[in-house]
């Protein structure tokens, strides 16, 4: 079961996605019944905590292939993307400055971060907007799945270069194995996968390599993921995580055939012109003749939540020619029901 009480049709799972009934009793139950800080106490409480931290970061392992000292906790993905670009410097083989590719497929957070500490160089794209080539850098950004687009890159590796995987989408819709990938970092947020905010997930294939930039309580001299973590980590949201993981596990399909369905009846509207691919997991599209943004409130007084905007990825926009679009992105919580009353809403305000 999942919560969605307020009399709304909710269609904004890519920006974040409602809580399984699972992961709210899951964080209740510690809130509750065992609350206490973790890796600092001797008392059953304590201990408790640090079993719940431990069982999610080997789920967070399990649910992209990894074993658990590569898993380490985050705010999100931004904070992971930041850390990333802090502890570039001191990576393995980056001595310094460091050149970095990224690319127009970007979301805000995986540009700007490395924008401010390293030179940027830019990745090309082919006609399709899919990665044609990752010029010569030390570390290189890959979108793994565009906020926009929807639809899985292919991630280019070469080992002379650390690759880092913005999974923040991917992640929602297919499974990852970060074996498979063979990538140096990845990362992704919980509250797109039905964990709740505030946490993510920052996957370093080697992190005996690299070197923290966080410093403070509970990581000096501490070993593994650990020596990353300095703080109280956000723990609530670490109670529900495993839940929310398994719950994603077991529900990804379904959304995609609601946007397959609700595409091919908007396909039958003139007035739309799509920006996804057919493919694509979100459905992300212009009604020509009317501003984004006007569609966003007519949509929202009707009570759908939808996307529009640029969607914190300006660059592909501006590629696009387009201040903004509008996306529609389903969960596991949505109905066909709910696509039926979607489109005779969308056919009402176009009309
Ligand atoms: N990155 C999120 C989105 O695409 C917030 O909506």
């Amino acid at each position: 079961m999942l919560t969605n009480r307020i009399n709304s049709i909710y269609l904004d799972a890519a920006a974040s996605a409602l809580k399984p009934q699972s992961v709210i009793d899951a964080q209740l139950d510690f809130l509750k019944n065992h609350y206490a800080n973790a890796g600092r106490g001797l008392c059953a409480r304590a201990e408790y905590a640090d079993r719940i931290v431990i069982r999610a970061r080997e789920s967070a392992a399990g649910f992209i292939g990894a074993k658990p000292e590569q898993i380490i906790f985050t705010n999100g993905t931004t904070d992971g993307l930041n850390r990333i670009a802090n502890m570039l410097p001191r990576a393995p083989a980056c001595a310094g400055v460091t050149t970095v590719a990224v690319s127009d497929l970007d979301h805000h957070s995986a540009r700007l971060p490395f924008q401010e500490k390293h030179k940027i160089v830019l990745c090309e794209l082919d006609k399709d907007l899919n990665y044609k080539s990752i010029p010569k850098c030390d570390a290189v950004v890959i979108t793994a799945m565009s906020n926009v687009l929807g639809v899985r890159q292919k991630i280019i590796m070469d080992k002379k270069r650390i690759t880092i995987v913005d999974a923040a989408q991917l992640v929602a819709h297919e499974k990852i194995d970060v074996k498979e990938m063979n990538c140096d970092a990845l990362v992704f947020s919980g509250h797109k996968i039905g964990a709740d905010t505030g946490l993510g997930i920052l996957y370093l294939k080697e992190p005996d390599k690299w070197q923290t930039d966080k410093f403070g309580g509970g990581q000096y001299m501490a070993d593994g993921p650990v020596r990353f973590e300095a703080g109280t980590l956000p723990l609530t949201q670490i109670a529900g995580l495993p839940t929310a993981l398994k719950e994603c596990e077991e529900r990804r399909a379904k959304s995609t055939d609601l946007i397959r369905y609700l595409r091919e009846e908007l396909e039958k509207i003139d007035r739309i012109r799509f920006i996804s691919p057919k493919d694509s997991c979100l459905l992300t599209f212009v009604v020509e003749g009317m501003h984004a943004l006007d569609f966003g409130a007519l949509m929202g007084a009707h009570g759908v939540c939808l996307r529009v905007g640029n969607m914190c990825a300006s660059w592909l926009h501006q590629r696009l020619g387009l201040d903004a679009t509008i996306r529609i992105s389903t969960g596991p919580w949505n109905t066909m029901e709910e696509m039926e009353q979607v489109l005779e809403i969308i056919k009402k305000i176009i009309k």
